[in-house]
């Protein structure tokens, strides 16, 4: 199963949009470094639209206790209900438990659409 979701030009570098894949709600995300991602657009906790989370970056420890790097600026989905954040740039991963992650989808192009397949 595939899907034509948007132009190429449609999604710009930083943003997300939902679309459909077939039955599936999908949120397709463009990291700052303009890599396309898909996703099934549901929270892995308990089933936010996660298209209406924002896409942030992430405090990340360092070698000293207490202090913190905030860094993958653009990289972290974070759910709109309870801010669980999704490593987009690692399978969709949920930060606090890499066990749990979004349902990601192959991206791919043909000429000027970006097509999401399962
Ligand atoms: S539904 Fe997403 S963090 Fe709870």
């Amino acid at each position: 199963m595939k899907e034509i979701v948007c132009k190429k030009d449609e999604l710009q570098p930083g943003q997300t949009m939902r679309a459909k894949m077939g039955p599936f709600p999908i949120i397709v995300c463009r990291t700052p470094d303009g890599e396309y991602h898909a996703f099934n657009n549901k929270c892995a906790h308990q089933g936010a639209p996660m298209s209406e989370g924002v896409m942030c970056g992430a405090s990340v420890p360092t070698d000293t206790p207490g202090e913190y790097d905030y860094q993958k600026e653009g990289e972290i989905l974070r759910c709109p209900w309870h801010g669980m954040e999704y490593d987009i740039k690692n399978e969709g991963r949920m930060l606090a438990d890499p066990e749990q992650k979004l349902k990601e989808f192959n991206v791919s192009f043909e000429d000027d659409d970006v097509v999401v397949s399962l």
